[in-house]
């Protein structure tokens, strides 16, 4: 079979795109935004395509604020049994093709622990750092590149540029660690306590993976967390729903900021 990124490639049709944006649940809407769009469901380029419902499971190529991006809306995840090559083929075929920077975004969990500074649902947090505990990694097998520096992995310079988007916009952006997770059960208020303990902000089911890949194709990264539900010290019940409900509510502020975030990544 085709390499999706030759794939990619034929629908482009003299599009540079310049920045992947993978869009989590409650974000697609920022697709609407994509000016002058070519739509390619996942598997008409070649990429597995995605069981989750509220995942779309396409890719457009166009103009965001005149930027040249690659938009994914839905992703896969390793929970719909997808090995961790499936996961990452998204951003090693954008890579492929010259996208530099790699701006993932997801929903996710909050971490509090009982003090003034804990986050609420809705909350948007900007992703400083990861905890991989996946038991995955993209690299393993690879020849190169095996020994990967990840000390800063998510770009502190493209983090200055999304606190300033934020400002720009009015909303205020948390900043933490995401931890990613196999799922697809959420946490038990004893994994929740040694995530707390461990030094997670955040806690989901995806983007950790795929940030590996980009760092080992050289990709500069800034990711976004939407906290769609926080998890009280004491335990605290999920829902799905909720965390859909709150992510739809949410969606459009981050959306906005990554709005304003864009021009900034082709300065910085
Ligand atoms: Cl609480 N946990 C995980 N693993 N993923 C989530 C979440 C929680 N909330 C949204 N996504």
């Amino acid at each position: 079979m085709t390499d999706p990124a030759d794939r990619i490639a034929a629908h482009l049709d003299g599009r540079e795109p310049r920045v992947l944006l993978t869009l989590g649940s409650g974000l697609g809407g920022l697709a609407d935004e994509v000016a002058d769009p070519v739509v390619m469901p996942f598997a008409d380029v070649g990429l597995p395509d995605t069981t989750v419902p509220g995942h779309a499971g396409r890719l457009l190529a166009g103009t965001l604020r005149g930027v040249p991006v690659l938009c994914q809306q839905g992703r896969v995840h390793l929970y719909e049994g997808r090995d961790v090559a499936e996961v990452v083929a998204v951003v090693e075929a954008a890579a492929a093709l010259g996208v530099h920077t790699f701006v993932p975004t997801n929903a996710a969990g909050g971490i509090a622990s009982g003090t003034p500074a804990d986050p609420d649902p809705g909350d948007l947090m900007l992703i400083t750092d990861h905890l991989n505990l996946t038991g995955r990694n993209p690299l393993i097998g690879q020849t190169a590149p095996h020994f990967l520096d990840m000390s800063s992995a998510y770009d502190p310079e493209l983090r200055a540029a999304a606190h300033g988007a934020a400002d720009e916009v009015g909303e205020t952006l948390r900043e933490g660690v995401y931890a990613g997770l196999v799922g697809p059960s959420f946490e038990t208020p004893a994994e929740i306590a040694y995530l707390r303990t461990i030094g997670a902000h955040a806690v989901g089911m995806s983007t950790v993976c795929e940030v590996i890949a980009a760092r080992a194709a050289g990709l500069r990264v800034a990711g976004f967390s939407l906290l769609t539900n926080v998890h009280q010290p004491g335990g605290t019940p999920t829902d799905h729903e909720e965390v859909i409900d709150v992510g739809g509510q949410a969606g459009p502020r981050l959306a906005r900021i990554l709005g304003a975030l864009v021009p900034r990544l082709a300065e910085s």
